[in-house]
């Protein structure tokens, strides 16, 4: 039910479920203080009868009244996720509906879907399983709706959910290694998509030098563990028979630990850093949706894959790490890994796979959650028609990002004396997130790119509208919306 400018207005198929249940819904809510905001929900549990004569017999166990507030595509979003939340532990779901638009239907499915995503529980040996009683039935529209709207619903809100679930992976059990394999898993049966991973030693030879350093100690140190060496992967979606179709590469970050390295992190720091392949995750997933719903572009997920470790074998603030093309770095901190690996993956992606697109997304800085808070992502770009496309491809889908700025004069805080460049500014310079955009963006050539820093969003501290505590899957949406309008 609506929020309209004369009260409450029922939405379609509310007359009828009257009738069927014999309730006055306007005089119920009424009563009640129910007014139709946007996620406001009314429980009417009904009464269980087993008498077959009973008016009580062969309903359904609740009816749920849902606000839609402006009947907007955003308030069928907030509408979904709190009946995804009243529907928890009931079994499946029916709502009245029919004639809205394709975008409301969306909005309604996917606020549903993201809001029944439950974490997965871990057991012995990492078994992971879901509590059945925990769990939101399926949802059933009654009446017409969009088949399309509600299969890229669908699609994004799976996708979301596996970029969710490698999120909350523990990192005892996620390392590059099982990162790939879950990849290649994850991709099984998808004729469109192909996946490979270069191991260690391939990385190194390809001359990969920002990520052999970064994941050096775990792999090298004395207590080597090949599953926990460096990974580049690979996983593109080529749609069939469309010639000329544009090449998009997801860029993202792929690190399954962050302990800062030899700069530890201080305890409150580490606490959060099993989800720093978010973006890594997130690039895999925008591939897989694109495959689901057949885009008629190319997408390339390139994921550098290590674990930011401490040992022997850690890389130390000082080196000077060749990357992929040959550009010198100098590490200025070893917690400013992501950057370090994103430069060779850049780099990488430039030169072989030619994109006209080059998209990276990355848990990269502390400082983009100070700028922005905890919700919201930040896009830069020397692009501003793509900038706005991606801004516009989140908005619409609850995602949103702000613009910041590559200003040129602070090229020169990344200056070394040591190497082509410094991995971090000079201290004092203060706009971390700027600096390690203009960083990456000496990776990206002339190829149209943007970087995405995902470090406030990718994480939710505390449950909130369709996302649950722990990683989010935050930017699946607006990829996969942006591959659909670059197609
Ligand atoms: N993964 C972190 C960034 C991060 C911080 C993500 C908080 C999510 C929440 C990244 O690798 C990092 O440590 N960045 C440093 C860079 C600094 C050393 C230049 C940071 O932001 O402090
Ligand atoms: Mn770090
Ligand atoms: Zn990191």
């Amino acid at each position: 039910m609506g929020a309209g400018p004369d009260g409450l207005e029922p939405g379609r198929g509310t007359a009828q479920a009257a009738v069927r249940y014999g309730i006055d819904f306007a005089a119920t809510a009424d009563r009640t203080g129910f007014t139709g905001t946007a996620g406001q929900t009314l429980v009417l549990e009904l009464p269980v009868s087993h008498s077959p004569d009973s008016v009580w017999a062969n309903l359904a166990s609740a009816v749920i009244l849902v606000g839609t507030g402006d009947g907007s595509p955003a308030d069928h979003r907030q509408a979904g996720a709190a009946l995804a939340g009243k529907a928890r532990g009931r079994g499946s779901v029916t709502v009245s509906w029919g004639g809205e638009s394709e975008a409301v239907t969306q909005g309604l499915v996917q606020g549903y879907l993201l809001g029944a995503y439950q974490p997965v529980k871990y057991g012995q040996g990492g078994r992971a399983a879901r509590s059945p009683k925990k769990g939101t039935g399926d949802l059933t529209l009654l009446g017409s709706y969009s088949q399309a709207a509600l299969d890229r619903a669908r699609t994004m809100a799976v996708a979301t959910a596996l970029a969710r679930d490698l999120g909350n992976w523990p990192s005892n059990w996620k390392t590059p290694a099982t990162f790939a394999d879950r990849a290649a898993a994850a991709a099984a049966g998808r004729g469109s998509v192909r996946v490979t991973s270069f191991g260690p030693d391939e990385v190194a030879a390809l001359g990969m030098g920002g990520l052999v350093a970064v994941g050096s100690a775990a792999w090298r140190g004395p207590a080597a563990d090949p599953s926990r060496g460096p990974r580049l992967l690979l996983a593109t979606h080529t749609p069939k028979g469309v010639k000329g179709a544009p090449h998009i590469a997801i860029v993202g970050k792929g690190i399954t630990f962050d302990s800062g390295g030899l700069d530890i992190k201080p305890p409150s720091g580490m606490a959060a850093m099993k989800t720093d392949m978010a973006g890594g995750a997130t690039a895999l997933a925008v591939v897989l949706a694109a495959a689901e719903l057949a885009v008629p572009a190319k997408v390339t997920a390139v994921v550098p894959l290590a674990q930011n470790s401490v040992g022997a074998g850690s890389y130390r603030p000082g080196d000077v790490v060749t990357v992929y093309g040959g550009t010198t770095v100098e590490v200025g901190d070893t917690d400013a890994e992501g950057r370090l690996v994103l430069a060779d993956a850049l780099a990488y992606a430039t030169a072989t796979l030619g994109p006209d697109y080059l998209i990276d997304i990355a848990t990269l800085t502390g400082a983009a959650k100070v700028a922005l808070g905890p919700r919201a992502g930040a896009v830069f770009s020397s692009d501003g028609t793509l900038a706005a496309r991606i801004e516009e491809s989140g908005a619409a889908l609850g995602e949103s990002w702000w613009r910041l700025p590559l200003p040129e004069d602070l090229e020169e805080a990344l200056v070394s004396e040591n190497a082509d460049l410094s991995s971090t500014a000079k201290s004092g310079v203060g706009a971390g997130a700027v600096t390690a955009a203009l960083f990456l963006r000496r990776f990206a050539g002339s190829t149209r790119w943007a970087h995405l820093d995902v470090a406030g969003p990718a994480r939710a501290a505390s449950a909130r509208d369709w996302t649950a505590p722990g990683a989010t899957g935050f930017g699946v949406h607006t990829l996969t919306a942006l591959v659909e309008r670059l197609a």
